[in-house]
């Protein structure tokens, strides 16, 4: 049996530690953010998150729609001690079926990848399309896209 899940997060517990891990993970390394900090657009995004068995996050990831047949997954964390064992693989695959399935026209998924992390979207379908913006003034980042067969 696995030891984990894949939800969206629906209740408040689920919240606090979606946005704890992102934190953690993504900001707080950098002294940057709070555990409290929402993107003004978090509402019109749909979530994902990997739970254990004791409903500790251990990977976050979101997409929202940016036009007519693009959506944008941001924020894909895998907690430090859990990574290279296939969550962050799992959880992107979920991601993006969730954006298939509720986003209506999707042909084309984008994102923003730190440097560190450009080999593991290659792995899982992405191309580099250009070196894009330096966050925090040290993580270069890379836009890459994946587009997607349409369903005949
Ligand atoms: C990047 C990250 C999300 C990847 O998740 P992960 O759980 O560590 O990766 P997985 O174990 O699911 O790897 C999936 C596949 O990608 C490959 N892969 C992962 N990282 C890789 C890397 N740096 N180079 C080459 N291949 C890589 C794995 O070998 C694996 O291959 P397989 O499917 O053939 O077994 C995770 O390491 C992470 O959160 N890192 C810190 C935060 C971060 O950089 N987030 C991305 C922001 S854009």
């Amino acid at each position: 049996m696995s030891d984990w899940k894949i939800i969206q997060p629906f209740e408040e517990s689920h919240w606090s530690a979606y946005y704890r891990l992102r934190y953690e993970i993504l900001r707080k390394p950098w002294g940057q953010g709070s555990p409290d900090h929402r993107e003004p657009d978090e509402k019109n995004a749909l979530h994902g998150m990997i739970l254990d068995n004791h409903e500790q996050a251990l990977a976050t990831a979101r997409i929202h729609q940016i036009d007519n047949t693009t959506a944008q997954i941001r924020f894909m964390a895998v907690r430090n001690d859990m990574q290279g064992k296939g969550l962050g693989k799992a959880m992107l695959h979920f991601i993006e079926s969730i954006g298939r399935k509720k986003i209506p026209g999707l042909q084309k998924i984008i994102l923003q990848s730190r440097e560190n992390a450009v080999p593991f979207y290659q792995h899982n379908g992405y191309q580099l399309v250009e070196k894009s913006f330096l966050l925090f003034d040290n993580i270069q980042h890379f836009l890459m896209e994946k587009k997607l067969i349409k369903p005949v």
